[in-house]
């Protein structure tokens, strides 16, 4: 989604504008655009498409100037274009904008400025900022006094950033629903919807809360809230390497972060286990024994592949710790009208900490007065700042916009949590958990196998990447597997793909295999293994080409299916999380073979912050 980056100092904006931009490209966007204050006037440039057109326009037109805002947008109102690209200015260009999110009553104010003479050029609703400020402004406010005055007014959620012809010297940024940060460099600052975008210049930052304003200078950063009061906050140090937001060598991050995986889970048992004391290390999270006695529903909203990693855990507490859980898509859940009350834990999943929805299901499941416990990635994102507690599945940053190793992490951190409540409960003995402890701690190097022999997953990909129509199927955990593998196909090679639970393939879509429809059927639960495999029986009678992706050991599908992908043995619990990273390869090698823009999909955002 949008990106926003400022920075004010004495070095030239533009390159650090652009060098800023370029580490937010993963977020997805369409166009983009630089200001740069030169002193005595703003100038602009702006160019729909990649950052390259971008650098193209500003080699012809250069931009000199130590205070800047650029941003990479991602359309919602109005086409890709250069005239809908941010910045927008006011019609003299005193005042310049850019901003993340939507403003819902821009209609309204457009009318009301229009009624006043002001005209409009693009089809925005950030234009009605840049030309709000610009009103208020001009009637004798302050630069500050104009942008509270705008604040008062819009609806709706914004990142902004915000320049003013007459302050060569302040940088104003503002936050409501959507992610900014503030980076302390030494006699120069900046800002950035994200973090990796300031990560060359500085690990100092301060993160933006709804309502706030930031008054930015070369050698001060002043935070006000909501009343104009300046407020203080703790300056947060992000202890990522640059390196974890680069390539390191990969043809794509995609690629990168799917090989991470084997230290990221290794990393999170090491965090999280203790052998010793024969229990989860739950640091920051308060959850006690009276309060989970306390619980008698729990609820697991998110979005995309962090709901697939939900879905897992659903099937984990209920069959283990027998308590009944509901997972939801937060964009339905946040309508619905759900059951929540003192007695609800509501657990969201979100890699980003920002998805607009999750982020609104966590604040209504707050309102009811349910308990909300956060699976998060982002270190300091929204979710983890507003959740009663938070627990960090340590994945790193994921620039991908399809999501790999967060899934793994997530899913994981949900039988962590699983085993902790078990634990506490009485569901779990000691034997068990020591059991369980083993299994994760094999899991890395069991990953670096699949990983090893992605040779298959690249033959495969050459052998089926003409596929029209592919279904994934699987029962009990491997369904939910089958979601995201099926979702990771769409995502990236968009190849139409379905998942279905394989027992209910006879109910309807059975009638959409026809002559070389591609099935992959996953099997990695001993217990459903000769069930699955009558359904693949079913959809070979039919014509289908199936890949059977099972358990090594087990050679019943030979014979039965063009193509077997083994996973190491495994237990019904880690085996499917196995099949998934098969699953990703598979993704990513039809996607590189296809051709397609792997880690920016099109129509893709990584952080999706409107609704
Ligand atoms: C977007 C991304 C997905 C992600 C989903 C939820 O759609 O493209 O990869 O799974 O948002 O994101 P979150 O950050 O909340 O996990």
């Amino acid at each position: 989604m949008c990106g926003i980056v400022g920075y004010i100092g004495k070095k030239q904006a533009t390159p650090i504008l652009m060098e800023g931009l370029s580490k937010l490209e993963y977020r997805g966007y369409d166009s983009a655009g630089v200001a740069v204050h030169h002193g005595d006037s703003i100038k602009m440039v702006k160019a729909q498409g990649k950052l390259v057109n971008l650098a193209k326009r500003l080699e012809e037109t250069p931009l000199s100037g130590t205070l800047g805002i650029g941003h990479t947008r991602w359309a919602t109102h109005g086409a890709p274009s250069d005239i809908n690209s941010h910045p927008h200015m006011s019609e003299d260009k005193m005042i310049a904008v850019v901003h993340n999110g939507i403003i819902e009553n821009y209609l309204e104010i457009k009318e009301e400025l229009e009624a006043k003479g002001y005209q409009f050029h693009s089809e925005t609703d950030t234009e009605t900022v840049a030309l709000l400020l610009d009103y208020y402004y001009k009637r004798g406010n302050d630069f500050l006094e104009s942008v509270f005055a705008v604040l008062e007014r819009i609806e709706g959620a914004y990142a902004l950033a915000i320049l003013c012809k007459d302050d060569p010297d302040t940088l104003i940024a503002a936050r409501k629903n959507c992610p900014l940060v503030i980076g302390q460099g030494e006699g120069e600052n900046f800002i950035a919807s994200d973090i990796p975008a300031l990560l060359h210049h500085t690990r100092d930052v301060y993160f933006l809360d709804d309502h706030e304003v930031a008054v930015v200078k070369a050698d001060s950063i002043t935070i006000y809230n909501e009343q104009k009061q300046t407020v203080e906050r703790d300056l947060f140090h992000v202890d990522w390497s640059v390196d974890a937001a680069e390539k390191g060598g990969y043809d794509h991050f995609m690629i990168k972060e799917i090989n991470e995986q084997p230290k990221i889970v290794q990393e999170l048992i090491a965090q999280r286990v203790d052998r010793e004391k024969g229990e989860i290390r739950m640091d920051g999270i308060s959850l006690t024994k009276a309060d989970l006695e306390k619980i008698d529903r729990i609820y697991v909203v998110a979005c995309g592949t962090a709901y697939h990693a939900g879905l897992y855990g659903k099937f984990l507490i209920e069959k283990i710790c027998r308590i009944p859980v509901v997972a939801d898509v937060a964009s339905e859940f946040r309508y619905k009208d759900p059951i929540l009350d003192e007695k609800t834990l509501v657990i969201v999943v979100s890699q980003s900490g920002e998805t607009a929805d999750t982020l609104e299901a966590l604040r209504i499941s707050k309102r009811h007065g349910a308990r909300v416990l956060a699976i998060v990635n982002a270190v300091g994102s929204s979710i983890a700042r507003e959740a009663d507690d938070v627990f960090y599945i340590l994945a790193g940053p994921e620039i991908s916009v399809a999501s790999t190793k967060a899934f793994t992490a997530q899913a994981l951190s949900m039988a962590l949590i699983c085993s902790h409540i078990a634990l506490m409960m009485g569901h779990m003995t000691k034997e068990e958990f020591m059991a369980l402890c083993d299994e994760w701690e094999a899991l890395p190097q069991k990953i670096s196998h699949v990983l090893q022999k992605s040779l298959v997953e690249e033959g495969l990909a050459k052998k089926y990447k003409q596929s029209k129509n592919v279904f994934y199927i699987g029962r009990g955990v491997d369904y939910f597997v089958s979601m995201e593998s099926s979702l990771k196909l769409k995502e990236i090679a968009y190849l139409h793909s379905e998942a279905y639970a394989a027992g209910e393939l006879k109910h309807g879509p059975i009638a959409m295999i026809e002559d070389s429809t591609l099935v992959i059927a996953l099997l990695t639960q001993e217990a459903l293994f000769e069930k699955t495999l009558s359904n693949i029986k079913e959809v070979k009678a039919r014509g289908a080409k199936v890949i059977a992706i099972t358990q090594k050991g087990n050679t019943t599908a030979e014979g039965e299916v063009e193509d077997i992908i083994y996973i190491p043995q495994s237990s019904w619990m880690t085996a499917p999380l196995l099949a998934n990273v098969t699953t990703q390869l598979f993704a990513y090698y039809v996607a590189k073979e296809l051709g397609t823009d792997i880690d920016q999909p099109r129509n893709l955002a990584k952080s999706v912050t409107v609704e």
